[in-house]
């Protein structure tokens, strides 16, 4: 039987994958915009701050290290996309705990809305068509994206 044959047939592709995640998460903050309800507003930010956390994790730990291991050029653009997560990361922490009444709550989900847009810009426009254009094997790596993301997403009480 062909190597090949192993593979699912409709595997998922790590970009195709990673952007899906962030048409996700900007379809939440618009959610969060269009309601006033508070606690509304504090399950979508639960849920913003849970897929936030799984795709930063998967992202980290494993298409970065696949990219700078093959493609020396995209090792600046990455490491610039490391301190731009950590940024994210400490609202992600921050947000879950605070009340939706908390005069901070909807500034930090604001700032985190614009560091988010701000990364996802970067990383379609620049990061991504350079990893597209490299013999990374994406389909590869997109299976290993989507394993650790249903384990982190069932752990994160994702659906
Ligand atoms: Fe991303
Ligand atoms: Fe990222």
């Amino acid at each position: 039987m062909p190597a090949d044959d192993s593979k699912p047939q409709d595997a998922v592709d790590a970009i195709d994958l990673l952007m899906q995640d962030h048409r996700t998460v900007e379809s939440l903050f618009e959610e969060f915009s269009a309601t006033d309800d508070k606690r509304k507003q504090r399950r979508i930010a639960h849920r913003i701050c849970a897929e936030l956390h799984v795709h930063a994790q998967i992202e980290e730990k494993i298409l970065y290290p696949e990219a700078k291991a093959e493609v020396d050029e995209a090792t600046g653009m990455i490491n610039e996309g490391i301190v731009e997560h950590e940024a994210i990361k400490r609202l992600v922490r921050e947000i879950p705990k605070l009340s939706a009444t908390d005069e901070f709550f909807e500034p930090k989900l604001k700032v985190l809305k614009e560091f988010v847009e701000h990364h996802v810009k970067e990383e379609e426009s620049e990061t991504f068509p350079r990893l597209r254009d490299s013999g990374l094997d994406l389909r590869d790596v997109g299976e290993r994206l989507a394993e650790r993301k249903r384990r982190l997403a069932a752990r994160a009480g994702l659906d």
